[in-house]
């Protein structure tokens, strides 16, 4: 037996016409929209004609978010997608085939290095591995059939700054792209293209968002670098989701803010870990010890970013225990969050790079990485502190 009400359940419900328009963005869940005729659904799949049809290829939380990074790096074009690894193989698939090669920092997160050396190379990308901030080294590694350069801004864990307008002239003087990573320095801090990159790639999920809540990342391009970036994303469905989309957007609202005060909070926080007699080494663009500290102040405007790196004498034994004792910093193998976390590279995130390249970088098992939050200047400095006792 059935009723009216057996039909009326499965109908879609139909919008009711607003007069006014939502300040915060709804979320637009349906992963399919109702067009009006087939050339209205031809025309927006072929990007002819502004519109959603289905989500994969687009929706209006994924392009609210991808206007406002395209806009915070000045690029002409933007996009977001599920991660900050899937923006990074977009990069490599659209514009790399067989054959071809690219020449990639040595100092890189570790999956995007097993993304560039290792899928690259299954792929017959050749790949070469250079310590981008030589840069005599980084033009010699360059070849003919070289598509792409990539270097992150603030490289992880060591927190080494490349030189992005010197980087853009070895790679346009051999016709090839940059591409940087700017996860660690954010808008905020670094809008790459300024200085001449062609693709800029960010995971979202870091600072950008800044509530751990989110898996995200975006990349941003020159008009003559994007070419297949759409193809390939809706080809391999790297597609961001609505909720996230919309998360990310929300969080972005407060980057400014949380820069400026985490930015603060790690520079205290390196100062106190240099004067430390446990710490052999603490990593921050921000002192004037770092390699690249002058090359940071032009480049960031003054601020240098809410990571710090830093090695502790006496290796795995002396992180472990710095771990256990500073228990107000979470051990998180992330970053970016509004509160400070702490991670140990040589157990996560670079994990697949060999000993002997990690020992050559300088990534030791006494390495500890923090990425500072917003919480007071006491706190984080408190919270340091305690690392340094033992154990209870
Ligand atoms: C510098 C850098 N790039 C890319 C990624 C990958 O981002 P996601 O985890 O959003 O895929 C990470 C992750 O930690 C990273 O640190």
């Amino acid at each position: 037996m059935t009723d009216a009400s057996d039909d009326l359940c499965p109908q879609p419900g139909r919008l009711p016409p607003l007069a006014t328009e939502p300040l915060a963005a709804p979320i637009w869940l349906s992963s399919v929209y109702r067009c009006h005729d087939p050339q209205q659904a031809e025309a927006m799949l072929a990007g002819t004609l502004p519109g959603f049809v289905y989500s994969r290829e687009g929706h209006p939380n994924a392009q609210l978010l991808a206007e406002k990074c395209r806009l915070l790096h000045g690029a002409p074009n933007g996009a977001v997608v599920a991660s900050g690894m899937a923006a990074l193989a977009t990069v490599l698939l659209a514009h790399c085939q067989q054959g071809d090669h690219v020449v990639v920092s040595d100092q890189l997160y570790g999956r995007s290095h097993a993304l560039w050396v290792d899928e690259a190379a299954r792929l017959g990308i050749a790949s070469t591995i250079v310590d981008t901030c030589d840069p005599k080294a980084t033009a010699a590694a360059m070849t003919e059939r070289t598509k792409l350069l990539l270097a992150e801004t603030i490289s992880n864990p060591l927190l080494r700054v490349a030189d992005i307008a010197q980087l853009a002239e070895i790679a346009h003087s051999r016709g090839a792209k940059l591409v940087v990573d700017n996860t660690f320095a954010s808008p905020a801090l670094c809008r790459p293209m300024e200085f001449g990159a062609d693709l800029v790639v960010e995971s979202l999920t870091k600072i950008m968002n800044g509530h751990s809540d989110v898996l995200l990342g975006m990349l941003c391009g020159r008009e003559d670098a994007w070419g297949r970036v759409s193809r390939i994303l809706a080809t391999y469905g790297f597609t961001a989701a609505p909720f996230e989309s919309w998360l990310a957007e929300r969080g972005i609202g407060t980057l400014h803010l949380r820069i400026e005060r985490a930015s603060a909070n790690a520079l205290a926080a390196a100062q106190f870990l240099a004067e430390q007699p446990e710490v052999e080494a603490v990593h921050y663009p921000g002192l004037s010890t770092h390699p690249d500290h002058a090359l940071a102040a032009g480049q960031f405007g003054g601020r240098y970013g809410w990571m710090v790196t830093f090695t502790l004498r006496g290796d795995l034994t002396a992180a472990s225990k710095f771990i256990a004792a500073a228990r107000r910093i979470p051990f998180c193998p992330s970053l970016g969050d509004i509160c400070t976390t702490l991670t140990h590279p040589a157990s996560t995130s670079h994990r697949l790079l060999p000993q002997p390249a990690r020992d050559k970088l300088g990534i030791r098992d006494g390495t500890i990485r923090l990425s500072v939050g917003i919480e007071s200047e006491q706190f984080v400095l408190d919270a340091i502190a305690e690392g340094q006792a033992p154990a209870g």
